[in-house]
């Protein structure tokens, strides 16, 4: 159980795993995520269920190595087994048919969107996704969410693909020019960063706009407290009220300071585990 059946690099320090979880993938709901171990000294960590084929008895994650943990992870290969996997965690997208919703992806946040997008585009909303990376070669999965688009956008920081500049340029130019107001509904996943920007371009145009967090997480379950955020002036927990809050209520400069308050602990942790790799090379 918890397999990896396939592994693909789909960009520079990112890795697509197909996993063996014919219960998760039973369950899985665009919006959802899955929290893991590497290996049993390793930490839990949470990753978003980017795809899910309960015929198959698979899902899919896409992974960003940041750390030790997702280096940990990354270092599996086809054939070995997750010490620890458990969800669907969270609560799955709000999905409807509606007029037309935006989907802002940034970086790996690709992964998440793309199941959510997929699902609108089968609701029959028209979908119109905003896929931006830093340059060409971050980018990954183009194809896949371009099949669940009615138009699709790229946009790179370095201009090697797609127009040159952030997502929220073509972002608020689709809301200047929705003349008959049909867009309801703005996704935006990726960096915190990128989110706040995305809810603070909506914000004048008073368009739904929603986020997924990524606070850091421990248990997943509720019962650690590490996620809460605030959201509309209220401690929210995102393993179980979330991910997905409403963008413009989001208290956003927590969100980002507490982001940062391991980072000395998280450098010693990534620099003992490489010292040890090599002592045991
Ligand atoms: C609901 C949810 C879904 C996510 N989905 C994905 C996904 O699909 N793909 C993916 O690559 N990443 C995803 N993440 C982020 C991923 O969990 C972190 O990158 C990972 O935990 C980092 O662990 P590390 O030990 O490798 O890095 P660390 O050394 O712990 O940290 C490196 C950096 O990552 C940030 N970070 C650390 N721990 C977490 C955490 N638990 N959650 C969020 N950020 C963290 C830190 O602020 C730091 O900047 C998701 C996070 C959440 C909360
Ligand atoms: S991760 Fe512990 S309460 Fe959410």
């Amino acid at each position: 159980m918890s397999k990896i059946l396939e592994k693909l690099l789909v960009a520079p320090n990112m890795y697509e795993l197909v996993i063996d979880s014919p219960r998760i993938a039973a369950k899985a709901r665009p919006g959802q995520f899955i929290v893991v171990m590497a290996d049993e000294r390793g930490e839990r960590i949470p990753l978003t269920i980017a795809d899910f084929d309960p015929s198959q008895g698979t899902i899919t994650i896409v992974l960003m190595v940041v750390g030790t943990s997702s280096a940990k992870l990354s270092r599996l290969n086809v054939g070995n087994s997750l010490h620890a996997l458990i969800g669907p965690l969270g609560h799955p997208s709000e999905v409807g048919s509606m007029g037309m919703v935006v989907m802002v992806a940034g970086g790996v946040g690709t992964a998440p969107v793309y199941p959510i997008a997929r699902a609108f585009h089968q609701a029959g909303s028209r979908v119109v996704t905003v896929q931006g990376a830093r340059s060409k070669e971050l980018l990954f999965w183009t194809d896949r969410l371009a099949s669940v688009s009615d138009e699709h956008m790229i946009t790179t920081d370095d201009g090697t693909a797609g127009r040159k500049g952030l997502v929220t340029e073509p972002l608020v130019e689709l809301l200047q020019r929705d003349a008959r107001k049909e867009i309801e509904r703005v996704y935006a996943i990726g960096p915190a960063v990128m989110m706040k920007c995305c809810a603070q371009a909506t914000r004048p145009f008073g368009v739904k706009t929603i986020v997924s967090l990524n606070p850091i997480m421990i248990d997943g379950t509720g019962m650690c407290g590490g996620c809460r955020v605030e959201v509309g002036g209220q401690t929210r927990f995102t393993c179980v009220d979330g991910p997905e809050f409403d963008g413009h209520r989001v208290d956003w400069d927590l969100l980002l300071s507490r982001q940062k308050i391991y980072h000395e602990q998280e450098a010693c942790s990534l620099k003992q585990w490489t010292e040890e790799l090599e002592r045991t090379r």
